[in-house]
């Protein structure tokens, strides 16, 4: 079986962590995002996966090869100028070696999920669909594509971010795995920007194609924005949702080799330490992702946070849901809640940025 995987986004929501690493490459467990993908595919029976690149397209190569570590064959694809989700796809197509009628995965480089992928198959082939597509349920539907279907299945519409309170008519939303008949691919149009979501997928519909919708309430988490990555990593990390390409047992924590921790640094929530990262006497770190070389200093408390690699996290600083770029640092007795987000290579002096009166 084959798979194209699309990894060439810009990955603009969760800048700064993408500025030097595309999202599928940014560590999640202590690994490469994009590792645990591989994994599971390869798991579910694929053999042959084509990497749709673009943004920082030369990354890739290095580190996967030709996949035979991987137990797999892997060719890799450059759009030297980025062609949209459904033109990556028709790019990547050049590099498949499957027959017309055959079923070709397609998986956004960006998606944590315990699908039964080979199940998804399964039900494509055997519903005769020209393209079938994973839907999950969200709570709020409106940043998402929305798909409802008849009982059998089939697609009936799409939506893509609804603006309007009546054009929210299911819970059910693409969730960004789809099998395509491969004979489909090659009628999306070559050379051009495409979106899957909003041109490709409107366009079979009303050409009368047959487009089948399989939900599956399965773990679904989509790695667009910094709260989702730090929290993919946590759950791979306790073994929530597993993955076979974690370097080690699940628990509450995961130290890489090479990572110093003092007595006494409370590692909870599923915190993974980078290689070469030291975490000081008395700091509390709860489901974070600290990279490779990261410095978190005495006392500091760092939740639901990302450290970037060769980042310096102050003394007695709190960060809460924040996001510290590569490199840069924090200085001592600082507070940054919510959201922050600190540039790669930016200083912040000591107690510089509250969000409450000093203590
Ligand atoms: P944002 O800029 O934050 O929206 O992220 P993104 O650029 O990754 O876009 P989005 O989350 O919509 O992309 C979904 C998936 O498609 C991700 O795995 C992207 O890497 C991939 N993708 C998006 N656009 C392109 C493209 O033009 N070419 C390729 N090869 N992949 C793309």
């Amino acid at each position: 079986m084959e798979a194209i995987l699309l990894v060439g986004g810009k990955g603009s929501r969760l800048r700064p962590v993408t500025e030097y690493t595309p999202k599928p490459m940014v560590p999640t467990a202590g690994v490469p995002f994009l590792a645990h993908q591989l994994a599971r595919a390869q798991a579910a029976g694929v053999e042959h996966v084509v990497l749709a690149t673009s943004y920082l397209a030369e990354v890739f190569e290095p580190y996967f090869g030709d996949g035979s570590a991987l137990g797999l064959k892997i060719t890799y694809i450059h759009e030297d100028e980025p062609l949209g989700t459904g033109g990556a796809i028709r790019n990547a197509a050049s590099a498949l070696e499957s027959g017309p009628d055959a079923p070709v995965l397609v998986f956004n480089g960006d998606i944590l999920t315990g699908l039964d992928i080979a199940g998804l198959v399964r039900s494509h082939q055997a519903a005769g669909a020209d393209v079938s597509l994973h839907l999950t349920r969200v709570e709020d539907p409106s940043a998402f594509g929305l798909v409802p279907t008849d009982p059998d299945g089939r697609v009936q519409a799409f939506t893509e971010k609804p603006q309007r309170p009546e054009e929210i008519v299911t819970d059910q939303v693409n969730a960004g795995c789809y099998v395509f008949r491969r004979s489909v691919i090659d009628t999306i149009p070559a050379g051009r920007v495409v979106s899957v979501e909003r041109e490709t997928f409107p366009g079979l519909l009303a050409s009368g194609a047959h487009l089948h919708g399989v939900v599956d309430k399965t773990y679904w988490l989509d790695l667009g924005k910094p709260a989702a990555l730090i929290q993919a990593s946590a759950d791979l990390v306790r073994g929530v949702v597993p993955s076979p390409a974690v370097p080690g047992p699940t628990g509450d924590y995961l130290v890489l080799p090479g990572a110093e921790v003092a007595d006494g640094a409370k590692l909870t929530g599923g915190t993974v330490v980078g290689a070469g990262a030291r975490i000081a006497a008395d700091a509390v770190v709860d489901g974070c992702v600290v990279l490779d070389d990261a410095v978190i200093e005495a006392g500091a408390q760092v939740r639901a946070s990302l450290v970037g690699a060769g980042a310096r996290v102050g003394s007695r600083t709190v960060l809460e849901g924040a996001v510290v770029g590569d490199r840069a640092e924090v200085g001592e007795d600082n507070e940054l809640l919510s959201g922050a987000r600190v540039w790669c290579h930016s200083q912040i002096p000591a107690a510089a940025i509250r969000f409450s009166p000093k203590p």
